[in-house]
């Protein structure tokens, strides 16, 4: 949590990073319908991950890192566009909405006892969660589009600012290069699983 609570500092305002860091700190659904579900702590949030056309599957991929990785990335991109096109963009806002996008995958799947995924059964997604969690918390408009757009052109609410398009276009992009390598990671384990099943079988016929 705390490397997550270093991103939120960064928020210079100061109405607004506090809202953030008080979602961050204390994880509680709004609504009382929903207060039965219980986040899962952000250090073990994950969601699966598939890209349709690839062989490797479904693959796991943790909220932690994705969400530090966007948000340095979101910020080197704030200074790249304004010193290359003269652009400014509302760093404050695009981290807001950053740091938030996918914090409410903690409600959509727990850890069981042996530390694997389990869906909630919530019938909400992430995405949907999480405007709702700030509509009622009263953030700006402007955070609630970057979160809500962040699935870009073939969402409901499609990106229409730079914060939102710089999101979606950047999570995109991290989030394949998740796939891939920690894809990539579940093959090399599944591999050596069966190499070390199957110099044990060979053992026992000896
Ligand atoms: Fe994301």
């Amino acid at each position: 949590m705390e490397r997550l609570l270093k991103q939120a500092e960064k928020i210079k305002d100061k109405d607004l990073r506090k809202r953030v860091i008080d979602l961050i700190r204390d994880m509680k659904l709004s609504n009382k319908e929903f207060q039965k579900y219980k986040a899962e702590a952000i250090e073990k949030a994950a969601s699966v991950f598939a890209v349709g056309s690839s062989s490797l599957g479904p693959v796991e991929r943790d909220v932690l890192n994705h969400t530090v990785t966007l948000s340095e990335f979101c910020s080197d991109a704030v200074k790249l566009f304004k010193q290359q096109y003269g652009l400014s963009l509302n760093e404050d806002y695009l981290l807001a909405g950053t740091i938030l996008h996918d914090l409410m995958k903690a409600f959509e799947y727990n850890r069981d006892s042996s530390g694997d995924l389990e869906p909630t059964g919530i019938m909400l997604d992430h995405t949907m969660l999480a405007v709702a969690e700030l509509y009622s918390r009263d953030f700006p408009e402007e955070v609630i589009h970057i979160v809500a757009s962040h699935f870009g052109e073939g969402g409901p609410t499609p990106p229409r600012s730079f914060e939102a398009l710089t999101l979606h276009y950047l999570d995109t992009l991290v989030s394949l290069i998740e796939y891939y390598h920690y894809g990539k990671l579940k093959l090399e384990k599944q591999f050596e699983l069966l190499k070390r099943q199957k110099m044990q079988e060979a053992g026992e016929e000896d």
